[in-house]
């Protein structure tokens, strides 16, 4: 078995401790044998500007490219307020996904059984939902030039946003979709405005082709956004993956995520192209950010952070019995009544970050 190349960022706040947790697990799929890891460990965000004066220091930027993946923790907090904007925390992330290329930002909405009351809609309609929704992260009209706001003759102003898109940038995370959704419920939705935007149309013609050509097995079926987000909360059980532009991808994976009634819970990945080998550079993170306000007390949810790594296993090392493992071991400490703070509901207690680690990991010895 040769070894996973994994760059550890923990950065700040609760990351350093739900960090930790991950690498419980990291160590416990070792000893079992599921998996073989070389760990780097890095410093992003204030962390890093605490120690160099960076958002990311060069020496770790040259590990994030050496990597197989990422996994990074959050960053960010008021600690951090006042430093110069070029080298603000979040300013490493985005050079990890600039640097990398990172074009598909991957986001599952699942709903455990066990949480499903913590939802905003009612249990029967998202009890095991289970969507991926596949956002193109580095194309559209958050980056189409021109990107303006000039002064009119007459004093008005005038703000212009370009929404661009190219064959070759839809194609790409077109085929992210389909392949993805081929190893789940094998039916991509593809959303667009095609009715009123030019590059919707390009959009919807692009996948087709793309459909007819390479992935006709897979069950495609097109929906206006607008239409997608009525049917998200009408009946989101439907789908199985959705592909789509940035800005529509933004709104309807934070709508998805609400869905789920847990930001603690849920994981993210961001790919890049792939490679002549097939293999791509990736950064897995939680959904959430560094929760300043209950850092340093150890009872954030660990949750998002290990399911970023069971995402890992899954598209970057290839290792469906590790991930599908870990989606179990979540699932069945959910199961048995196990709450964090934030997901505690009406259970009688609450547990802490490190017995909710723990608590994993002895699910995946007897799921293993
Ligand atoms: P946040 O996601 O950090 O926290 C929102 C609320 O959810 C807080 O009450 C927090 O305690 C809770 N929460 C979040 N994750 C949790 C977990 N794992 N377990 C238990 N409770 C959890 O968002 P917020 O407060 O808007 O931002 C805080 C800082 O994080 C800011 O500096 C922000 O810039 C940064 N941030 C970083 C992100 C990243 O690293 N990708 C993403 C979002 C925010
Ligand atoms: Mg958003």
């Amino acid at each position: 078995m040769s070894a996973y190349k994994l760059l550890l960022l923990p950065g700040d706040g609760i990351g350093p401790e739900i960090s930790a947790e991950a690498e419980k697990v990291i160590a416990f799929l070792g000893q079992a044998g599921v998996a073989k890891f070389e760990i780097e460990r890095g410093l992003v965000g204030g962390a890093a500007y605490d120690a160099h004066k960076v958002a990311i220091s060069e020496d770790d930027m040259k590990l994030a490219h050496a990597a197989d993946a990422v996994l990074l923790a959050a960053v960010g907090g008021p600690k951090w307020d006042g430093v110069p904007y070029a080298v603000r925390p979040e300013a490493g992330l985005l050079r990890l996904r600039k640097d990398l290329a990172l074009f598909a930002n991957l986001r599952p909405a699942i709903c455990y059984p066990a949480l499903a009351d913590a939802s905003s809609l009612k249990r029967e309609l998202v009890d095991g939902l289970d969507i991926m929704i596949v956002r193109e992260l580095t194309g559209g009209v958050y980056f189409g030039e021109p990107k303006e706001i000039v002064t009119l003759e007459n004093g008005e102003k005038r703000a212009v946003d370009t929404q661009v898109y190219t064959t070759h940038e839809i194609e790409r995370i077109g085929r992210v979709a389909f392949e993805l959704a081929r190893k789940r419920g094998n039916k991509v939705t593809s959303s667009d405005k095609a009715n009123v935007m030019r590059s919707g149309y390009l959009w919807r013609e692009v996948i087709t082709a793309l459909h007819k050509r390479e992935y006709a097995d897979v069950q495609l079926e097109h929906m206006l956004a607008d239409a997608l987000g009525m049917q998200l909360v009408r009946w989101p059980k439907q789908f199985d993956v959705i592909v789509t532009d940035n800005l529509f991808g933004d709104m309807l994976s934070d709508e998805a995520a609400m869905l789920t009634g847990s930001l603690g819970m849920l994981p993210s990945a961001s790919l890049g192209a792939a490679d002549a080998n097939g293999s791509r550079k990736a950064m897995y993170e939680p959904c959430h950010g560094s929760a300043p306000d209950i850092a340093g007390k150890g009872i954030a949810n660990p949750i998002a952070m290990i399911g970023s790594l069971g995402m890992a296993m899954r598209y970057s090392f290839d290792n469906a019995k590790a991930a599908d493992a870990i989606d179990a071991a979540i699932a069945n400490v959910l199961a048995k009544g196990l709450r964090t703070i934030d997901i505690k509901g009406d259970a009688p207690s609450s547990i802490s970050t490190a017995q909710m680690g723990d608590a994993i990991v002895a699910e995946l010895k007897a799921v293993l």
